[in-house]
């Protein structure tokens, strides 16, 4: 690997090979989401514990200060909303210039496996992919499920993952699902966990992030069940701590409920 490419990957990824990167790109299809009203007061109190954050260039430049060394992803994937006729109509909304300029350390995009646009969405990651080699940024692929949540299975997801691997993504973003072992052992590239939309209790959380990280993902991308929680900071230390220190979904509970607490 290219010495800028494993840089940017390094400078993601920490030492131990783990990572926690903080989602708030939510806005480039739903609009101002629930607690993302105002993305640069929602991230500021727990872009400390985040080892990345994955963002829209709009939110880059209108919620987070230049002067902080925290590596971003960019979300460069987009043109549909919640409103519209498809979700997986996508296309890539910026250009590599552009990710150069505003110092990114990736490219994220999603991907639409089983739908009609699946070969452009497929073409788009190719297109990133062609661009990011070529400048050393390595590609996050997302493979989106859109309104369909019901299709987070072992089986779809494997297809997902290992499609994007195939195509040159350094790094895969998918769901946690029942045997996730399944997914990352056909996955050729390092995978990590959304957390889709929120859970009725933290300690669900906690298990499935654990359980993920024991079968082979190496973190998560995680948003919702972070910054719609009521307490924010004590779930991004509790998923932290699962993370980087190897807790069991116990202790994360007894670090939330102590900060939460405290
Ligand atoms: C939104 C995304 C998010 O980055 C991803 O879904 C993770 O966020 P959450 O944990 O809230 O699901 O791709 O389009």
């Amino acid at each position: 690997m290219e010495w800028g490419m494993a840089n940017r990957l390094a400078q993601m990824i920490p030492s131990d090979g783990r990572c926690l990167f903080m989602p708030i790109d939510h806005g480039y299809f739903q609009g101002p989401t629930r607690r993302l009203e105002e993305p640069g007061k929602t991230i500021a109190p727990i872009m400390p514990y985040a080892d990345a954050v994955f963002v829209t260039r709009g939110v880059l430049r209108a919620a987070l200060p230049p002067d902080s060394s925290k590596p971003i992803i960019l979300r460069v994937s987009g043109g549909t909303s919640m409103v519209g006729a498809d979700l997986a109509n996508e296309g890539i909304t910026t250009d590599i210039e552009e990710v150069i300029r505003l110092n990114a350390s990736a490219m994220g995009l999603s991907i639409f496996i089983g739908t009609a646009y699946e070969k452009e969405s497929l073409l788009n990651l190719s297109r990133l992919v062609n661009d990011g080699e070529k400048y050393g940024i390595p590609v996050m692929a997302v493979t989106a499920v859109g309104r369909e949540l019901e299709k987070r299975d072992a089986r779809y997801l494997s297809l997902c993952c290992r499609i994007a691997a195939e195509l040159g993504a350094r790094i895969v973003k998918t769901y946690w699902c029942e045997d996730f072992d399944k997914v990352v052992k056909g996955c050729p590239v390092p995978v990590v966990m959304a957390g889709g939309p929120k859970t009725k209790t933290e300690l669900d959380v906690f298990r499935f992030v654990h359980d993920g990280i024991q079968k082979g993902a190496i973190g998560v991308n995680l948003g919702r069940n972070i910054w719609q929680n009521e307490h924010p900071v004590a779930m991004i230390k509790a998923i932290r701590a699962i993370i980087h220190d190897d807790a069991t979904p116990e202790k994360a509970q007894e670090i939330y409920d102590s900060t939460k607490n405290g």
